[in-house]
C-alpha cells in the first residue's frame, strides 16, 4: 500500500477541495493518505520517512503565495525533496488551458525562483472564482485583474475553473512517481 502525504495550503477553501479530492482519488486507487493543512497542528509533527510520496499544494494570492508556504518549506525543504515529490498551484488564470503549461505561467516560474525547494514534478490546477465570498477590496482587486485577463467581473460570478477529471489523472500520475526500487 502506498503511502502519500498531501499538503496544502488554502485560503478560502477550494485547493482544501482540491487536495481533498486527490485524497478521495489515491485512497480509491489503494493508497494510504495523510491529508495536512499545513498550517494545522498536524503540520508540526509529520514524520516524513513514513511516505514513499509528497505532493504540497497553494493557491496564489495576488500574484504570490501566503508566507507560511514559503516557511513551512523552509522548514522542510530537505525532507521535501528527500521524497518522490510534486508542486501543485492553483489560481484562475490558469482557467486559459496555455497557462496550466509551466512554462507559460508566471506564478509557477514565481514559485520556482522563490522557492528553498526545488519540485521534481509541477502541475498547475485552475482555482475557483468566488466573487460573494471575498470581502470586498479582494473582489474590487480580482475584478482588475480578470478584466486585464479577459475574465469574469461580474460580482456575482460564482465560477469553479477546476477540471475535476484531471485532478484525478494527477492523483494518479502522483502514484507513478514512487520509487519502486525504494520500496
Ligand atoms: C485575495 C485573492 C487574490 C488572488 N490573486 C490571484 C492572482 O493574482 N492570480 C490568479 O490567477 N488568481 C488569483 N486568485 C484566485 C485564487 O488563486 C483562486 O480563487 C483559488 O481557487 C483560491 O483558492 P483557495 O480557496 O484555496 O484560497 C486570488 C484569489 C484571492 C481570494
Amino acid at each position: 500500500m502506498t503511502r502519500v502525504l498531501v499538503l496544502y495550503f488554502t485560503r478560502g477553501g477550494h485547493t482544501a477541495k482540491i487536495a481533498n479530492a486527490i485524497a478521495d482519488q489515491l485512497t480509491f486507487r489503494g493508497a494510504k493518505v495523510d491529508l495536512v493543512d499545513i498550517n494545522s497542528a498536524a503540520a508540526t509533527c509529520i514524520n516524513w520517512p513514513d511516505y514513499e510520496v509528497v505532493a504540497l499544494g497553494a493557491c496564489v494570492l495576488y500574484g504570490t503565495y501566503d508566507k507560511s508556504v514559503f516557511k513551512f518549506i523552509e522548514q522542510h525543504a530537505e525532507a521535501l525533496g528527500a521524497l518522490p515529490n510534486s508542486f501543485f498551484c492553483v489560481n484562475v488564470v490558469a482557467r486559459n488551458p496555455e497557462k496550466r503549461i509551466p512554462e507559460n505561467n508566471k506564478y509557477l516560474q514565481k514559485f520556482i525562483a522563490l522557492s528553498p525547494w526545488t519540485p521534481a514534478d509541477l502541475k498547475i490546477i485552475a482555482g475557483k472564482v468566488d466573487y460573494p465570498s471575498w470581502p470586498w477590496y479582494d473582489r474590487l482587486m480580482i475584478q482588475l485583474i480578470m478584466k486585464m485577463t479577459k475574465g469574469p467581473t461580474d460580482p456575482k460570478s460564482v465560477i469553479d475553473y477546476t477540471d475535476w477529471a484531471d485532478v484525478k489523472v494527477y492523483a494518479d500520475h502522483l502514484l507513478e512517481l514512487v520509487d519502486v526500487t525504494a520500496i
